[in-house]
């Protein structure tokens, strides 16, 4: 269930902090890739030597490395994360992040995170019970984070009452059930274009356009993270994809991007095709280089490249879905509207070159989502992984 699941398991300072090692242990043994990050007070309770040893990585705690100046980047583990696990949280953590104190590292990197938020508070009980706990819980609940309840029983204090952290087993399973409700593509094959497509003029020249596969890619993460299959064909791009349910085919050309579309269409259960395809193709492929004539113009004859979308329309069948994008300079409604019935897709995704924040290269964008039922669906400007998200969650719900 957690395998290749990144998860940010952070540790604040309490004497449970001993418990988060086997928590520790049970995440990597589930097959999750876990970063640590302990506060200063953390520290005092157990040391970062165990913990790296058991996660394989280097654990986080301070801004930067005094010696070397390297920076931990709070937004670049927020982004990394597909869940953040807070055990042991204190009464000072919750309060820090009910607030939006971010003066440790733990915190900047919860309030930068755009993943699922679980805590696992421990503290003594009648700091559990105090007013401004309970309603910096409330809080917590509302902004969505997920609260481990504590047990009851023998605290540090000797006291007896709740305020234990619940045992890691229970709280591995919290984290396997959560993952369990975002697996809905399980068993689904999700076929993805992304990038440009190249249409070469000569040996050092080409067609092509802005996109630099962002979106695409985007998806393809999104998609297997949620437990389907994909095969992503993708036009030159400098990007990578780290998911190995991502089967990725690269290709240059319309033609070439058609052809493998058309390879695996009938085997998908959705397609999306994101990527930015040439309309058109130089008719003649010169061998050698184009020299610099004496005339002020050449002429380079076009020739249409095939419409993969309109091509998978074709052979749609009942149980498949056909998403594609339009990307629009103006008209965009009109303009969208009519690829849908063209192409025969089941949806568009909309996206407008007059928004600032969307289109190519962009790490955000913003999209409405419109179906072939007349559904219309606006999008505030997101980044590209959120977007992704929102498109999965709609063509899937509606
Ligand atoms: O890659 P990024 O830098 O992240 O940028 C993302 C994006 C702007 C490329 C993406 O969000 C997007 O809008 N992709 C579609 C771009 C496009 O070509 O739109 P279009 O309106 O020209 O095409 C409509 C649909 O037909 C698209 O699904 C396209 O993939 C498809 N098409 C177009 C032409 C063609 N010959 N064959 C096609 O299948």
């Amino acid at each position: 269930m957690l395998k290749g699941k990144h998860i940010i398991l952070g540790i604040s300072g309490g004497i449970a902090a001993y418990k988060s090692v086997y928590l520790l242990r049970l995440l990597i043994k589930a097959g999750a890739e876990v970063q640590v990050i302990i506060t200063p007070n953390g520290k005092e309770f157990i040391t970062p030597v165990t913990l790296s040893s058991l996660s394989g990585k280097p654990v986080i705690s301070e801004f930067f490395t005094a010696n070397t100046g390297e920076w931990h980047s709070h937004v670049d583990l927020g982004l990394w994360a597909d869940a953040m696990i807070i055990a042991p949280a204190t009464a000072s953590t919750l309060a820090k992040m009910a607030n939006g104190v971010a003066d440790n590292m733990l915190i900047t990197t919860y309030l930068s995170s755009k993943s699922k938020v679980f805590v696992a508070p421990a503290m003594d009980l009648d700091m559990w019970k105090h007013p401004s706990t309970q309603r910096n819980i409330d809080t917590l609940k509302s902004d969505g984070v997920s609260i481990i309840e504590p047990g009851a029983g023998e605290l540090a204090s000797h006291l007896v009452g709740k305020g234990r952290m619940e045992e890691p087993e229970n709280i591995l399973k919290s984290i396997e059930q959560y993952f369990a409700c975002q697996q809905d593509l399980i068993d689904k094959k999700v076929l993805i274009t992304a990038g440009p497509t190249y249409e070469n003029i000569d040996p050092v020249r080409f067609i092509g356009n802005y996109s630099s596969g962002k979106m695409g890619f985007a998806l393809a993460e999104e998609c297997a993270k949620r437990g389907a299959t994909v095969t992503l064909v993708a036009g030159p791009v400098g990007l990578k994809i780290s998911n190995d349910k991502v089967n990725r085919i690269d290709v240059v050309s319309a033609k070439e991007m058609c052809e493998q579309c058309k390879e695996h269409f009938d085997e998908c259960d959705i397609a999306i095709l994101c990527a930015a395809v040439a309309d058109y193709a130089p008719k003649d492929y010169y061998d050698s280089k184009i020299k610099r004539e004496k005339t002020d113009t050449i002429t380079i004859e076009l020739v249409k490249n095939p419409d993969i979308a309109a091509t998978l329309g074709k052979l749609k069948t009942q149980n498949q879905l056909l998403v594609g994008f339009a990307l629009e300079t103006d008209n965009e409604r009109e303009n969208a509207i009519r690829k849908i019935k063209n192409k025969n897709l089941d949806w568009i995704v909309l996206n407008s070159l007059k928004d600032l924040e969307a289109g190519f290269q962009k790490d955000t964008n913003k999209v409405t989502l419109l179906s072939v039922k007349g559904q219309e669906i606006p999008f505030e400007a997101k980044l590209k992984q959120e977007v992704a998200k929102d498109i999965i969650d709609t063509i899937l719900k509606n």
